[in-house]
């Protein structure tokens, strides 16, 4: 059946590809490759935080060639739908005990940074042995010395909104194999540039 018009209507707003699936690739690659150097003789635990970093995660997991084990926290902010608040609520907590391991924290993407410094604190007063962190994003925006405390970054982006590759807008294009620019609704100016929900 062919779909009327306005059924095409949810796709609208998706702009054009800032990382393809290939650069994607590529880089998880090297990001695996140097985790598997950094920490061979350790079995490093990586906490992904969800749901934006969970289709990384999975491309990561198999490009790391050392033993390791995984686990998820869930994470909401408060107030707005896109800008984070600063305020982090733990809506699933981890299954394993962080004592003296070695955690990797692995990052959809540090718009803010809100969200990572809370969870670095929180993360930290469990006594992991080490916590560093992997983002696969990080905005242009965020100042050199947050940007210094990641120890792996993937690609550094800018302040556009992005969609695909487990990031979402209102729960959508999580599933897009590339990452989207999201070019806003022209119709709504008064709605803002760059946060096209909230
Ligand atoms: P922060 O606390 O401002 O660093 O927000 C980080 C979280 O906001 C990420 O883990 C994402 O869930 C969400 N976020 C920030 N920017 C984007 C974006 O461009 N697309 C989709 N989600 C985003
Ligand atoms: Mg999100």
């Amino acid at each position: 059946m062919v779909p009327e018009p306005s059924q095409a209507a949810p796709t609208a707003g998706l702009g054009r590809v800032l990382l393809s699936s290939a650069d994607l690739s590529t880089r998880i690659g090297e990001l695996g490759e140097a985790i598997g150097r950094d920490y061979l003789g350790r079995v490093p635990l990586l906490v992904a935080v969800l749901k934006g970093a969970f289709v990384f995660l999975a491309d990561l997991v198999r490009a790391i060639p050392i033993d390791h084990e995984i686990d998820f926290m869930a994470v909401a902010s408060y107030g707005a739908s896109t800008r984070s608040s600063g305020i982090v609520r733990i809506v699933k907590d981890l299954d394993i005990d962080l004592e003296d391991r070695h955690v990797l924290l692995v990052e959809d993407i540090v718009d803010s940074g809100l969200t990572l410094a809370y969870l670095r604190r929180m993360l930290a007063s469990r006594n992991p042995a080490s916590l560093e962190v992997c983002a696969l994003l990080v905005r242009e925006t965020v100042s050199p010395v947050d940007r210094a405390s990641l120890r792996y970054v993937g690609f550094t982006i800018p302040a556009d909104f992005v969609v695909g590759y487990g990031l979402d807008l209102a729960e959508r294009y999580r599933n897009l194999p590339d990452l989207h620019i999201w070019d806003s609704p022209k119709e709504e100016p008064s709605r803002g540039p760059s946060r096209p929900d909230e």
